[in-house]
């Protein structure tokens, strides 16, 4: 039987292994995938049983997105451009590092028909998935990305992979067509996050990664003032289906039974 993992730290409320599995079993693969919360310096150990044969994939999740590249013998393009592994594999004796959120978020935004071509989109956050977010906006030709976190440091550091990445004070807002919540806040009912939203206009994309729950204060105030809304369910859905797809080389569906799993 193979086995797969998700890695991260917390890990228990991921829903990788629902996916997974679900997808596994409708496919008839002799698999199972499991989570496991680890610390930094079990990364190494846990690695080594890719390179071993003990385990067949790893996904990975904050905050390991970045301090697993070391003990990877390979990074696939785009995962080496972000600087962010979200699935490890085997190929040719070599521990591979590649990176499925890029085209997650990607396929996200298609699926909704919005074009980002020569949008400028203002990023809230600079946590475990916003490097792939960036790559994937530069791909789609957004004309200007601006980004504002908490810890300026953090968004420093993502100047270093993006230099023309625009960073502004935490607090401040720039004028946007899309506005991304890649923070934290939200996931809790009584967070929110601070914006003046009479002052902002309509017709802009509000997207927040956060799925759970389904509409943030951030998305159900934007819907209020006649703005589009999208939250990151497909985004997760489609990482998973590609990570699926090179683990297994089978392409499983995304049907309505797929998608409720995840409400
Ligand atoms: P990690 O930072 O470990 O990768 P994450 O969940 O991907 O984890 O990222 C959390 C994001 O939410 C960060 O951008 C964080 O800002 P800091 O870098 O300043 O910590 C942001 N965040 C969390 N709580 C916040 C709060 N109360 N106010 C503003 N930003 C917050």
């Amino acid at each position: 039987m193979k086995k797969y993992l998700v890695i991260g730290n917390p890990i228990k409320h991921s829903l990788s292994p629902k996916l997974h599995n679900h997808w596994i079993k409708k496919n008839n693969i002799d698999a199972v995938y499991d989570k496991k919360q680890l610390n930094e310096n079990d990364i190494e150990d846990t690695i080594l049983k890719v390179r071993n044969g003990e385990i067949d994939g790893i996904n990975v999740t904050v905050p390991f997105k970045k301090s697993v590249i070391p003990y990877l013998d390979q990074l696939t393009p785009l995962a080496n451009e972000a600087q962010s592994v979200n699935t490890i594999y085997k190929e040719k004796n070599k521990v591979v590092g590649h990176n499925t959120d890029v085209s997650g978020f990607e396929l996200g935004l298609k699926r909704i028909n919005y074009n980002v071509k020569n949008k400028k989109v203002f990023i809230l956050g600079a946590g475990g998935v916003v490097s792939s977010i960036i790559l994937a906006l530069k791909k789609m030709g957004a004309s200007k990305i601006i980004l504002s976190n908490r810890t300026k440091e953090k968004a420093e550091d993502l100047k270093k992979i993006y230099s023309d990445l625009e960073i502004i004070d935490w607090g401040e807002t720039p004028d946007f067509n899309v506005i991304i919540n890649a923070t934290s806040l939200g996931l809790k009912n009584d967070d929110e996050i601070k914006l003046d939203y009479t002052n902002m206009g309509s017709n802009k994309l509000f997207y927040d990664v956060i799925y759970n729950p389904r509409q943030t204060k951030f998305l159900s105030k934007a819907k209020q003032f006649g703005n589009q809304i999208e939250n990151g369910k497909m985004m997760f859905v489609y990482q998973a289906h590609q990570a699926f797809t090179i683990w297994h080389k089978i392409m499983p569906e995304i049907d309505d039974e797929t998608i409720k799993l995840l409400d």
